[in-house]
């Protein structure tokens, strides 16, 4: 049994990482043959693009997938951390996982993703789940096949998490979840330690993908019909700095840029990793999607430094109009935390007087969520939830407004859009257009998902648009 130690969590490794190859013992292949599996994964796209990995690595052991959980030999869930909401769900899911065990003893329960990596969750597992057999971290998900033999073959609990960072492992399998966009990671962990933040524990130190293995990955994605990548990093604009003194996000995304391959995406973006190149390099390229998410947190300088972000609200604000002056047709999104412990009502009052300056094409919005051993935990609160909830609702008017408004903008032009699918909506297709707006749209020729097409937006509602292809 291994417990992550969140003291250890806490220090960063500064030795550089390896690189070494995934590799399956031959032996294990095919062998849980007949057997299948259920995964369930919560949380951010960090979650999603490992999730394709563990289904991948299951494959090849010979499962095949359930989407019925009572109906499964193994049942794992994919956690997450970052707020409490999130927590309370996948402890839901092993409460009605433990009903399914009274009648199906023989089925294997496993737990992965960030909450793993949390000691309080691992030992609440310890002491009142004990029908869960396998637990493993977020820095030895390439370790699934042979935790899986152990948990299969042996009847004592398998709780193997790291609390360090491993070498980084590439040429893991991957079973895409889309047959034209493709994520893509590009840098693991995080140096921030926001102070509310559990990532940098979950998660560990910032460590980049070889510039060389990133770029492999793309041109198999370009061979194989990809149309769309989407770096993917908790700070992307972070790429390099450990591996490279003159190579960063602005180098890489060029390089992407210069490869036959239509839409290049990235998130997400911390404003104090931004540098003036990356934005000259996503104006110049058409092929670089003009949609930047750029979480700002709060509006209030004030709270700001309380939540150790490094930057304040004028020298976001200059980087928010830069990257609009620069970038033809950008749209910004952002995630603001409302109730942060120390926000007055006239803190609160400065994010409301930033969200309408700065108008965001999207926002997510979240309460404050306390995470046990992160430093707000020691800042002292005073607003009520009541309070931060009602301020969750104004603000939530707020931005609202500013997405149909951009969305109503649109009604009469003509936008660029990838045709995802066939829409829910009789005879419609849907898609996104490069600003990441989600449309409906009919047309009078046959699409197929992947084509670019140009479609004229009729129509706007607060969360989609509707159109004609033409
Ligand atoms: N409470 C509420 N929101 C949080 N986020 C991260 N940690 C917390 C927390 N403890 C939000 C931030 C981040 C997004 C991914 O989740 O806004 O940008
Ligand atoms: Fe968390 Fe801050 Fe890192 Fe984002 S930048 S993952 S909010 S610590």
């Amino acid at each position: 049994m291994l417990l992550p130690d969140r003291k250890e969590e806490a220090t960063r490794d500064k030795r550089k990482y390896k690189t070494v190859k995934y590799n399956i013992d031959s032996k294990s292949k095919n062998k849980y043959k007949g057997k299948t599996f259920y995964l369930k994964t919560y949380g951010c796209q960090m979650n999603e693009r490992d999730s394709e990995t563990l289904v991948a690595m299951l494959k090849q052991l010979g499962f095949k997938e359930e989407k019925d959980y009572r109906k499964a030999d193994f049942l794992l869930l994919n956690t997450c951390s970052i707020r409490e909401n999130a927590h309370n769900k996948a402890f839901g899911m092993l409460g009605r996982f433990k009903h399914l065990k009274q009648t199906r003893p023989e089925i294997v329960i496993g737990l992965c993703g960030c909450m793993a990596q949390e000691t309080s969750v691992c030992e609440e597992l310890l002491k009142n789940y004990k029908f869960v057999n396998l637990v493993f971290g977020t820095h030895n998900l390439d370790k699934l096949p042979i935790l899986v033999d152990k948990a299969f073959s042996s009847d004592e609990r398998q709780i193997e998490v790291y609390s360090r960072e491993q070498d980084l492992v590439e040429d893991l399998p991957v079973i895409r979840s889309n047959k034209y966009k493709a994520y893509v990671n590009i840098i693991y962990g995080c140096d921030k330690f926001c102070t509310y933040c559990i990532v940098p524990y979950t998660r560990g130190r910032e460590r980049s993908r070889k510039k060389e293995d990133i770029l492999n990955e793309i041109d198999e994605l370009i061979k194989d019909g990809y149309k769309e990548v989407t770096l993917l990093g908790q700070n992307v604009n972070a790429y390099g700095k450990d591996l490279y003194d003159d190579y960063n996000l602005g180098d890489l995304l060029e390089e992407i840029a210069k490869k036959d391959i239509p839409r290049i995406r990235f998130m997400t973006s911390h404003p104090w990793d931004f540098n003036d190149k990356m934005i000259e390099v996503i104006g110049k390229y058409s092929n670089i999607m003009p949609s930047i998410h750029l979480p700002v947190q709060s509006g209030s300088s004030k709270v700001l430094k309380l939540m150790g972000r490094r930057y304040t609200r004028e020298s976001y604000l200059e980087l928010f109009n830069k990257i609009k002056e620069i970038v033809p047709g950008v749209a910004i999104s952002t995630d603001i935390i409302v109730g942060f412990p120390g926000e007055t009502e006239e803190d609160f009052e400065e994010t409301m007087s930033l969200v309408e300056y700065c108008k965001y094409d999207n926002a997510f919005t979240f309460i404050f969520s306390e995470r046990k051993g992160t430093p707000a935990c020691k800042i002292e609160d005073n607003t009520t939830l009541e309070e931060k909830e009602e301020r969750l609702q104004r603000l939530n008017e707020v931005v609202n407004e500013g997405f149909l408004k951009h969305n109503q903008e649109l009604v009469g032009r003509v936008v660029k859009v990838m045709v995802e699918g066939v829409s829910e909506k009789k005879d419609m297709y849907y898609g996104y257009t490069e600003t990441n707006k989600l449309i409906n749209f009919t047309s009078n020729k046959e699409l197929i998902g992947g084509d670019i097409v140009d479609v004229e937006v009729m129509d706007a509602k607060t969360w989609s648009l509707d159109g004609r292809s033409i």
